[in-house]
């Protein structure tokens, strides 16, 4: 198995290049399901997800090219609707291609992606609403078996859900009739999910709001045209971290300094300072790095996908921070590796009180899920000495040529065999 091995506190300085965002490219490559033309996308990150959620298309019978960050995908010749657990089982995302089969078949079987390392992660809410629009759902042998006619109707999420809005609204642009969906996720990749589909010919109104109005085409395919995915806010926001851990100027460029205003806010409120130029985003040292509270919540408010990434960076914060995760319940496994490293944090249900200015010391540390593993990566870049992050398969889930991109900054990093 693959290791990093990281010397810490070396100043960071220069410039990294932002990948598009895999969160939003998932649900866009989802969507190539309901397109009758060659679907051609740009700017996907080659990153272990996205490769995965390849290998699960083309094992429904879908045809796709995926060369320098560019997909061309072919849905005309699926052949299979069903989703299979040993790929589903390699990634959550996968439940996503629910609400298309359905919508385009009218039957798909999906294997229920089951709990990970962050929490249970039901997708129930997933469940009820395509039920609602007539869809027939049984739960067979771990597999989520869908059949029906998708018609318009009412939708209220009980909780905002991002991938659960997206597999609603995917399914809902080809139902029969209006569907109107109420408390939608309005996380900038399922804005951008829906301005695609509109682009292709779908017919949804409210889009950024948590109401969205959606008239289905009825079965009738869309017409895609080509487009870009947006900026990854989470790996913009994890390499600022980065230059914030070793108090080090740095800017991320082809960034979207729109879709970060609460994390850009936060790094405020410890002292660093922010300067934005077009699609340049640099961070500049503190004078005394103050310590922060964290609510993490639901697009605009702080991201729960950056919580870990600040946990490490209230280690070198003067003063106690204390940061309240409310969306997942486990989401503080790196917690416990970090106080290998000589952290002070107390964990008190989803409530984490993080003593920081204690000195950090190299450490052998174990990555969890892919944002707790990119917490240690930072801890290590603070810490003295040379520290191991173990199990990187996490971190390649989502960040690409991770340590590329840390070394062109001036960070001493390999990727070592065990
Ligand atoms: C998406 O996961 C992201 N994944 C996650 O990013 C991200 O952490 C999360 O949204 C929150 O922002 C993708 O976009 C592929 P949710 P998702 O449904 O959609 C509860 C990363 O590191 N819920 O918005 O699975 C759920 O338990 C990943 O890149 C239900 O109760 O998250 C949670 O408490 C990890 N029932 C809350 O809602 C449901 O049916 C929000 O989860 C669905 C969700």
């Amino acid at each position: 198995m693959k290791y990093l091995e990281i010397t810490g506190c070396e100043h960071l300085s220069g410039q990294v290049s932002i990948s598009g965002a895999k969160n939003a490219a998932l649900p866009l490559i989802v969507s190539s399901i309901l397109a009758k033309n060659e679907v051609q996308i740009d700017n996907i990150p080659n990153v272990a997800d996205i490769r995965t959620l390849f290998a699960l298309l083309e094992n429904l019978g879908a045809k796709y090219e995926f060369k320098d960050n560019h997909a061309s995908i072919n849905t005309a010749t699926l052949k299979s609707t069903k989703a299979l657990y040993d790929i589903v089982r390699k990634m959550r995302a996968s439940i996503l291609t629910l609400g298309p089969l359905l919508a385009r078949f009218k039957e798909c079987e999906v294997s229920l992606p089951g709990g990970c390392a962050i929490g249970q992660r039901p997708i129930d809410l997933h469940l009820l609403a395509l039920e609602k629009m007539g869809a027939k759902i049984d739960i067979k042998q771990g597999y989520v078996i869908a059949k029906g006619e998708l018609k318009g109707a009412q939708i209220i999420f009980d909780k905002i859900t991002v991938t659960g809005s997206e597999n609603v609204i995917m399914a809902a642009v080809l139902a029969r009739g209006k569907t109107r969906l109420l408390n939608v996720a309005k996380e900038p990749e399922v804005v951008q999910l829906c301005e695609v589909l509109r682009e292709a010919g779908a017919d949804i109104k409210g889009i950024g709001g948590a109401e969205l109005e959606i008239y289905g085409t009825d079965g009738e395919l869309l017409n895609f045209k080509p487009f870009k995915v947006i900026p990854d806010r989470i790996e913009a926001g994890t390499y600022l971290c980065a230059g914030a851990i070793t108090n080090s100027q740095i800017s991320v460029c082809k960034a979207d300094a729109t879709h970060l205003s609460a994390v850009l806010e936060k790094f405020k409120q410890m002292g660093f300072g922010i300067e934005l130029a077009g699609d340049i985003i640099t961070i500049l040292p503190a004078q005394e790095i103050k310590p922060v509270e964290i609510i993490t919540s639901e697009y605009p408010s702080f991201p729960t996908d950056m919580q870990a990434q600040f946990m490490a960076l209230a280690l070198k914060a003067n003063g106690t921070s204390i940061i309240d995760e409310r969306l997942f319940e486990n989401r503080f496994m790196h917690a416990s590796e970090l106080l290998r490293m000589g952290a002070d944090i107390r964990l008190n249900g989803h409530i984490a009180t993080i003593n920081g200015g204690k000195p950090l010391n190299a450490a052998d540390v174990m990555a969890t899920d892919l944002r707790a593993s990119s917490a240690l990566v930072l801890a290590a870049l603070a810490a003295k000495g040379v520290s191991r992050v173990h199990r990187i398969y996490h971190l390649d889930r989502g960040y690409e040529c991770l340590e590329f991109k840390l070394k062109a900054l001036g960070a001493k990093i390999e990727r070592l065999e065990e």
